[in-house]
């Protein structure tokens, strides 16, 4: 079963072929350039930029496999959550395309998404594993008991991880969005120059906070000079990931330890980080803790994990309605 999926919850218009045994056939990702000068994403102009690209990007998705949509056996995309505006772009086009041609739908969960894709991207792995889902809107520790049957055991209390780059990131000047470049300033500086807090450690909890850690950050720019912050710019980038990093490792550890599990599956967009990936490998190669992470194309938003996903409902009968609706804050479970 070929399943194509469309992904446009946020700011990037993504359109990809998933086949049998998880392999991505196509995935193409288009990253939304338009909301770089406003210092973060434009509703509106995002919905607009979708309308612009999507048939365009689906064409590439098929060409780039040799395929037309007479060899697409199922049609997916992401509901929720989102932007709304976001995502009726691709919801409405996925309905039509499998209504049209009389094809089975699925509309598919963007957090459910991100677990999947290290499916997608180690195809040994079977669906029973804890997964830490660390994007810039979620920050979550999930025990996957199977696609479809999850138990949350922490969520952050306010910002997600990814926010908390971003927000950071603006502090430091670098940008929209900023992720990947204080990744890589961070990787010049000083991982011990101050000791930023570590929200919620230590207590057993597996819950994050991370707005403290960003207003930590921006209380200590407040106080430095333009000469000491243009000079503490990469220690202060390296000091904050550490604190943020510390705390996601220190509660995957945490989890592991409760629910027994073998198996560490990192997803969302701060998958992508390097630290995250060095320490966490460090840490889990001492427990005897196998970690995985998708390649750093399927940890940010991507239409891969959207029809991967789909393809997992798809290919056991289950169906959505076409009345299905954007849900905006969806809930993983
Ligand atoms: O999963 P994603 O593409 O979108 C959401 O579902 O939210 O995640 C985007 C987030 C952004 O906050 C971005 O700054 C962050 O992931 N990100 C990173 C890195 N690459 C992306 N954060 C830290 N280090 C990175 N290398
Ligand atoms: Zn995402």
């Amino acid at each position: 079963m070929n399943v194509l999926g469309i992904e446009t919850s946020c700011d990037e218009t993504s359109v990809a072929v998933v086949g049998d045994g998880h392999q991505v056939l196509s995935n193409i990702i288009y990253s939304q350039s338009v909301h770089k000068k406003f210092g973060g994403v434009v509703p509106e102009l995002a919905s607009r930029e979708h309308i612009k690209r999507i048939v365009p990007i689906m064409n590439e998705a098929l060409d780039e496999v040799g395929m037309t949509l007479d060899d697409i056996d199922g049609y997916a995309a992401t509901f929720g959550p989102g932007l709304v505006g976001a995502l009726l772009v691709g919801l409405s086009m996925a309905k039509s395309l499998a209504w049209g041609r009389n094809k089975p739908f699925y509309a598919v969960n963007h957090l459910e998404g991100h677990i999947v894709a290290n499916l997608l991207a180690h195809p040994d792995l079977d669906d029973n594993f804890l997964t830490l889902l660390v994007s810039g809107g979620h920050t979550m520790l999930i025990d996957v008991k199977g696609i479809g049957n999850y138990t949350v055991l922490g969520k952050t209390l306010d910002d997600a991880a990814g926010e908390a780059f971003d927000k950071v990131a603006k502090i430091l000047g670098l940008g929209y969005p900023g992720g990947v470049a204080l990744d890589k300033l961070a990787q010049t500086g000083d991982p011990e120059y101050f000791r930023f807090p570590r929200a919620l450690s230590g207590k057993g909890r597996l819950d994050f906070s991370y707005s403290g850690l960003k207003t930590a950050v921006a209380l200590h720019v407040k106080k430095l000079s333009d000469e000491d912050l243009a000079s503490k710019k990469a220690d202060i980038a390296a000091s904050f990931q550490e604190a943020a990093v510390d705390v996601l490792c220190d509660k995957s550890i945490l989890a592991l330890k409760k629910t027994g599990r073998e198996l560490l599956a990192i997803s969302g967009g701060v998958a992508a980080n390097s630290r995250l990936r060095n320490r966490m490998d460090e840490v889990c190669d001492k427990l005897g803790i196998r970690v995985v992470y998708p390649p750093l194309h399927l940890c940010t938003d991507n239409a891969a994990m959207i029809a991967g996903a789909g393809h997992i409902h798809l290919s056991r009968g289950e169906t959505s309605p076409f009345n299905a609706n954007a849900v905006p804050y969806q809930k993983l479970v």
